[in-house]
């Protein structure tokens, strides 16, 4: 198995708060990795210290073995990593198919897909060819999430981070929302690291969970080997 995105003793301080605390974890290649912690613990920070928007204090991100600390956003996500935000981000005043290519020509890409081609197979992926010409504030709520997902994927990315996609969605649509999730890794080969609350969403969805509090690892491995451990109980209940 192996590693797509290493993490070595990363540390992110913001004035006297420690974001991140020597933090310690990897992503594997094939796998759906979720990413757990009570609120505060840094899951949002390590997201912007991978894809280039913060730098870290210090500590190493490798990606596909190569140093990618401190590139910058967009020669990141040119190299192969695109997320999603904790608050979504399309512009709300465009219409979907403006918010995908957008997404395009910030993130670039240098997979073998042309713009056209990874227009046409997003958009048939989600099924939106209807709502192409739909300004994005007018869309449901789950829709303007999967635009979303589909802006991410303009760039044809190795590694997709989703910084809690399905909050605020019902039931249904939740376990809608991981069935793409599992479409998207299994059918593109993308690795997928997922921050999300939900902890019986991600039992079911994960193959491997990290669990983290106040910036440091705390544990990684199967969705039972984690949530079940009596140390992460006490993390959670004791905040
Ligand atoms: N730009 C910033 N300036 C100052 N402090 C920040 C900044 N970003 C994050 N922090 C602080 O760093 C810590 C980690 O925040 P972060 O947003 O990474 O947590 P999180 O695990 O994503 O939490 P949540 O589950 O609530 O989204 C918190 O104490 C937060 O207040
Ligand atoms: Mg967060």
């Amino acid at each position: 198995m192996s590693e797509i995105l290493e993490l070595e003793d990363i540390t992110k301080t913001f004035g006297g708060i420690i974001a991140l605390d020597g933090f310690e974890g990897s992503v594997a290649a094939d796998d759906i990795t979720g990413l757990i912690g009570p609120n505060g613990a840094g899951k949002t920070t390590l997201f912007n210290v991978i894809t280039g928007a913060l730098d870290p204090d210090s500590g190493t991100v490798r990606f596909q073995g190569e140093d990618v600390t401190r590139e910058r956003a967009h020669k990141i996500c040119r190299k192969g990593i695109a997320r999603t935000f904790q608050t979504p981000k399309p512009i709300r005043s465009l219409t979907v198919e403006k918010n995908l290519r957008v997404a395009h020509r910030f993130g670039g890409s240098d997979s073998t897909l042309d713009e056209e081609e990874l227009y046409q197979r997003t958009l048939e992926f989600f099924d939106l060819g209807k709502k192409q010409n739909v300004r994005t504030e007018n869309l449901q709520l789950i829709e303007q999430k999967q635009v979303d997902v589909a802006r991410a994927l303009m760039s044809a990315p190795t590694l997709l981070l989703l910084d809690e996609i399905m909050a605020g969605l019902t039931p249904t649509e939740k376990i809608d929302m991981c069935e793409t999730i599992k479409q998207l890794n299994s059918e593109f080969d993308i690795a997928v690291l997922l921050i999300e609350h939900d902890l019986k969403r991600m039992r079911s969805i994960s193959d491997t969970i990290i669990a983290m509090n106040n910036g440091r690892h705390l544990l990684t491995g199967s969705p039972t080997e984690v949530l079940e451990d009596d140390g992460l109980q006490e993390a959670y209940i004791g905040k």
